[in-house]
């Protein structure tokens, strides 16, 4: 989704803001710009459709420069990714701004204005923004004061960025339903969508709460509530390096991040498991004790996170006896829903600022909820400030659009939330003892299965000339199996179904023929005769079948069949590893088709609109 980057400085902030949008890339965008300020007060602009690479092709054909500067990527929504749509959007040479969410009631606002006399040159949402604060100009506002009474006016969600050339070294930001963080620096200051972008210049950051307005100059920055008050928020230092969201000799951030898997669960159980229980410090008191009383789990999530609560489920209902559902926020959200006694309301995330998610526990919180605990990989997100309860992944940075690290993190997470759980509900200390030793033995199994990586990679060879695929699995490996299709359709725009392998034959086996390449999660468990019986019937109609399974009960690796044997896995951690061979081959699958693996087109990292 869009990504915000401004800066107030001494120095010149052109390659700051350039840099910053570098950093955002991540985040899904389809066109990029900058303003700044020049040193003769001209607000000066480069606008591109495509990448950053093509604005940082201008911007060192014609240099800008200036110590006042807004820079953005845009994920369009409203309007065409076209050079005219893409931010700063300027009203009349004086106000430039840069707008991350929707604004909801745009059209009313864009007829009162043209009312009023204001031309427009896109077709955003955003504009009206812009001129209507330029309106406030016109009759002697200060560009706070301006901002402020532009957005009373807005109904939807906004992070923005507002510059002017009557302020020079002014920089106005404000938050409601996107995120939005203000970098303290020494004699400069910054904002950006996320600290990634803004690691190069400082670590110590302010959070912005929704409502927030503040006022940055050089050597200040000021911030006022909702209601207008002066706030003091805390500023807090982040633990990251801007080394963390590097790529490093890894051709993309996707084949890294999937590497470093068996750290990222090395850090997600670290000080959380010892070598036979779960420790009370892993959740804290007032998660143990909420666990204690809960009766039943509803877990609300989108895209990758979600296939994590579906996963849980089997695990809540199976190892913890709580009744659990799953649903994906953006029904929820929507939907009227009783509220069984005792329940616990789980959200899961990567960002924390996934709008849906977000609209949805603030709607549970409203609905009275026992308690509501969010799962999320990055501190400080407002899913995170605004659950009861948090436990967090720990999986670093994760930059590839495509979710690898931060899913079987989230399943880490979620089997340790399980197992506190379950002892109340009667899980016993020896149950207790083998789920943790299957925990903790992930990390090495991991490595195993990452070593089949260039057995993978020549399977993936098969896939390149095939426009569609199916995905099965059984019982808990049904959701690994939707992770695994959703992996391959995501980059390498391969069509991939992922069924439960006892509904093939009520659909989708009538797609079945030689080229619909059939891929099958079969780890040793109570099904997996039941599943090759499946098999079987694909084999039957011609389909070609790529299974990843226990050498023990493996079928055999014949014409229509290719087998990759995974290491014996515990059958409770199974669907952790046997997610890793899918992510290598949607990975393998894309980077032969030559696709853009970590910005897949049309997708965004953190979708903070609905
Ligand atoms: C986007 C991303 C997915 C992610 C989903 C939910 O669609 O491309 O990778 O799974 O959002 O994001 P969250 O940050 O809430 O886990």
């Amino acid at each position: 989704m869009c990504g915000i980057v401004g800066a107030v400085a001494e120095r010149d902030v052109a390659a700051i803001l350039l840099e910053g949008l570098r950093r955002l890339e991540y985040r899904g965008y389809d066109s990029a710009g900058l303003a700044v300020l020049d040193g003769e007060g001209a607000l000066r602009r480069h606008r591109a459709v495509g990448k950053v690479a093509a604005l940082a092709d201008t911007q060192a054909t014609t240099p800008l420069g200036g110590h006042t500067g807004l820079a953005h990527t845009r994920w369009a929504t409203h309007g065409a990714p076209t050079e005219a749509n893409a931010h700063p959007h300027v009203a009349r040479d004086d106000v430039a701004i840069v707008h991350n969410g929707i604004i909801e009631n745009h059209e009313a606002i864009r007829r009162d204005l043209e009312g009023r006399g204001y031309v427009f040159s896109s077709e955003t949402d955003t504009e009206v923004v812009v001129n209507e604060i330029h309106a406030g100009l016109e009759v002697g506002d200060d560009l706070l004061a301006a901002t402020r009474h532009a957005i009373r006016a807005l109904d939807g969600a906004y992070a923005l960025g507002v510059i002017s050339r009557r302020e020079p070294g002014r920089l106005i930001a404000a938050r409601q339903g996107s995120p939005l963080v203000v970098g303290v620096g020494i004699g400069e200051h910054f904002i950006a969508s996320d600290v990634a972008a803004l690691l190069p210049v400082t670590r110590r950051f302010i959070y912005l709460e929704e409502g927030d307005v503040a006022d940055l100059t050089r050597e200040s920055v000021t911030i006022y509530d909702r209601d207008g008050r002066r706030v003091e928020r805390p500023i807090k230092t982040s633990e990251l390096t801007a080394e963390a969201a590097e790529r490093g000799n890894f051709r993309h951030f996707m084949a890294k991040e999937i590497h470093e898997q068996p750290r990222a669960i090395a850090e997600t159980l670290e000080g959380r498991v010892s070598e036979r229980r779960v420790l009370a410090e892993a959740l804290g008191p007032e998660a143990t004790a909420v666990l204690d009383r809960a009766q039943r789990v509803q877990i609300v999530a989108c895209g990758t996170s979600y296939h994590a609560g579906l996963v849980a489920r089997y695990w809540f209902e199976g190892i913890a006896g709580l009744p659990c559902d799953v649903e994906v926020a953006s029904e929820f959200r929507y939907r009227t829903h009783v509220v069984p006694e005792g329940t616990v309301f789980l959200t899961i995330s990567q960002s924390g600022e996934t709008a849906d998610t977000l609209a949805a526990l603030r709607e549970a919180k409203r609905m009275g909820y026992m308690a509501t605990l969010a799962i999320c990989n990055v501190p400080e997100s407002s899913l995170v400030r605004e659950s009861d309860l948090v436990l967090m992944t720990r999986a670093g940075p994760e930059i590839g659009v495509a979710s690898t690290k931060a899913f079987t993190t989230q399943l880490t997470a979620l089997l340790l939330t399980v197992i506190a759980a379950g002892r109340h509900q009667g899980l016993d200390a020896e149950r207790e003892q083998a789920l943790v030793q299957a925990l903790r033995h992930l990390p090495r199994q991991m490595e195993e299965v990452l070593a089949l990586e260039s057995e993978i990679e020549t399977l993936a060879e098969d896939f390149v000339d095939k426009r569609h695929s199916l995905f099965l699995g059984r019982g808990v490996q049904y959701p690994i199996a939707m992770e695994g299709a959703l992996k391959l359709k995501e980059i390498s725009y391969i069509h991939a179904e992922a069924y439960p392998a006892g509904e093939l034959k009520h659909g989708p086996l009538a797609l079945v023929d030689s080229e619909m390449p059939v891929v099958t999660v079969a780890p040793r468990d109570d099904l997996v005769e039941k599943l090759k019986s499946n098999l079987q019937e694909v084999r039957a109609r011609g389909g070609r079948l790529y299974v990843f399974a226990d050498a023990a009960t493996a079928p055999r690796d014949d014409d229509g069949y290719r087998v990759i044997t995974l290491p014996a896995v515990d059958e409770v951690t199974a669907p952790i590893l046997y997610t890793l061979p899918l992510q290598l081959l949607a990975y393998h699958v894309a980077v032969l088709k030559g696709t853009d693996v970590d910005q897949p087109r049309n997708l965004a990292k953190s979708v903070t609109v609905e």
